[in-house]
């Protein structure tokens, strides 16, 4: 196939994947907690606001990347179920933001094979927003291409807690017995069921902690956190990400690497 004709087919210059990152060793999934906009705003004496609408285009850059360079999954930190307790308007500036944005690119998600999904309690969200979500969900809903979750109203430990309580009615009918309750089971009640877990965490802004974000999930993910900002985020921030995600030894509570040496008589004295 030529370029003019690739091209034709493609609906944006892909990004060949960076010849320092081995294609074999990517990460399936990815999740990402979107932090700073508020201080990138500040740093430029300007609201609050203005980081949210700047941090759209730094997830819209981070999201066809991750499809590029061939991620499974990646899933955002968009809104948590603490972040009602923000002030008022910045609160339906973020609704009103989420809706437009889905509104401006859902055409091009469709395009572009993305398969998105909005994870967490969207029942409290605007109706207008609920709607798009319904749309955007069911209109990329074949597609064949990366898995795009946007957590809103998301909450690691309402999510175990809506987990627990559909089990528990599941054995009070009598349809299930309590030892048939595994790991498996409960992850199947997650928002994320289907998705393999996160290989990797991305934190921007510097905090170091999870802030009630994908607590089961995570258990074994890479973390990754960057003093960036959210809205600064670009492909070398990215590719910093997974340099060092292919840099770590991941072992699972097993050993460092599969070569390493056993046990022997000597070793146990
Ligand atoms: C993250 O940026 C975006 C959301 C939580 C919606 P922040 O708004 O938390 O920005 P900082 O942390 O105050 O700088
Ligand atoms: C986490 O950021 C939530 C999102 C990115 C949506 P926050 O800014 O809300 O978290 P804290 O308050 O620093 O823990
Ligand atoms: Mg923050």
């Amino acid at each position: 196939m030529t370029s003019a004709v690739a091209s034709d087919f493609s609906p944006h210059n892909r990004q060949p994947l960076p010849a320092v990152l081995d294609p074999a060793r990517m990460p399936a999934h990815v999740a990402l907690i979107m932090d700073g906009n508020g201080r990138w705003a500040r740093q430029r004496g300007l609201p609050r606001v203005m980081g949210h609408r700047e941090g759209v285009e730094a997830l819209k850059r981070t999201l066809r990347l991750c499809s590029d360079w061939g991620i499974g999954a990646l899933t955002a930190y968009a809104f948590s179920t603490e972040n009602w307790s923000r002030p008022g308007e910045e609160v339906s500036f973020l609704m009103t933001l989420f809706e437009r944005v889905l509104a401006r690119e859902l055409a091009s998600l469709e395009r572009e094979q993305v398969k998105i999904r909005f994870l967490g309690d969207l029942t409290p969200l605007p109706a207008a927003l609920q709607q798009r979500i319904a749309e955007a969900t069911e209109r990329t809903a074949a597609n064949r291409g990366i898995h795009f979750n946007v957590c809103t109203n998301y909450g690691g430990r309402s999510e175990l807690v809506a987990a627990a309580r559909r089990l528990a009615e599941e054995v009070a009918a009598g349809r299930l017995l309590p030892e048939q309750i595994d790991e498996q089971r409960i992850a199947s009640q997650l928002h994320t069921a289907g998705d393999v877990d996160p290989d990797l965490l991305i934190r921007t802004s510097g905090e170091r902690r999870l802030s009630n974000f994908l607590l089961w999930q995570l258990a074994y993910a890479e973390l990754h956190i960057t003093d960036v900002l959210w809205p600064d985020f670009d492909q070398d921030a990215l590719l910093t990400a997974l340099v060092d995600y292919q840099s770590r030894q991941r072992r699972f509570g097993g050993v460092d690497s599969p070569r390493h040496p056993g046990l022997t008589s000597a070793t146990l004295g």
